[in-house]
Parts: C-alpha cells; structure tokens; sequence
C-alpha cells in the first residue's frame, strides 16, 4: 500500500472558521475522514503546523521513506527558501497544493518557493485540490 503524508502549514488548522469565503467551511478534520474512507487503497498520514522547522523537520523525517507528499505550505509557499531547500534535500516527491487560485490573488502570493522542486502543483480547486493530489500518485 503506498504511504502518503498531507502537511499543511500555518492558519490552515482553522480551515471551517478562515475566510470561509475563500478556503470553505468544511473543517480539515471532518474532510480527511471522508478521503480517508474514499481512498482506500492508500496510506495517508496528516500532519499540520504553524512553525516554520516543524515543517522542515517533518519534511526530513518522511522524506526518505514516503511515496509521496502533499504539501499545502500556505503562507510559507512564498516566503520560505527553507522549505524550498528542504524539498530539493529529500527524495520523496512532493505535489504543491493550494486551496485557492493563489495566481488570482494578491501579487504576493504569486511567487512560489516550492513551485521549482515539486513534482506538480494544484491549486484552485478547493479541497478537492487535496484529492486531485492523492490522485495523482
Ligand atoms: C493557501 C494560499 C496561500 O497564499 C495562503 O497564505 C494560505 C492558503 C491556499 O491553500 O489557498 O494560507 O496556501
């Protein structure tokens, strides 16, 4: 069976309660049952924070053993050469995933750090941005 990781980095634990708007009002919780129970055929591990080396630490951790990442690095995407750098140390693919069109909003958020060293990048799509990833391994 392979092995996959979500990691979702800073503010997506208030997924159902942010910008509901913008990321929806399903929480992170109640989603990952539903997809643990759709997919079936694959392992799939979680894992969230908000520190910036969490996540870099996580990365190294699962890095040499998972069949596949699937990071949601939120703010960080477009701030952090750590965990561009992380991604490029490891071996284990990582697809970038977003919930929103990051291309749609602020400039800011159009610059990707983990963009370069993913296998593939998904965004726009909501969760389902999410399955469209599990999918893809
Ligand atoms: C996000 C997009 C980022 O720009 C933002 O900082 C987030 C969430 C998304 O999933 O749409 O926190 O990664």
């Amino acid at each position: 069976m392979k092995k996959l990781i979500i990691i979702n980095g800073p503010n997506l634990n208030l997924l159902g309660k942010r910008e509901p708007n913008i990321y929806g009002s399903l929480t992170f919780t109640e989603f990952l049952e539903e997809i643990k129970g759709k997919y079936n055929n694959v392992e799939i591990d979680y894992f969230q924070s908000n520190i910036e080396g969490e996540l870099i630490n996580k990365l190294h951790e699962v890095g040499f053993t998972y069949d596949g990442i699937i990071l949601n690095a939120a703010a960080y995407t477009h701030t952090s050469i750590g965990i561009g750098d992380a991604i490029k140390a490891i071996e284990t693919p990582v697809v970038e995933v977003h919930i929103s069109n990051t291309f749609g909003r602020e400039e800011f958020r159009h610059n990707s750090y983990i963009s370069p060293n993913a296998k593939g990048v998904i965004l726009g799509f909501g969760l389902q941005s999410y399955e469209l990833a599990i999918q893809s391994f």
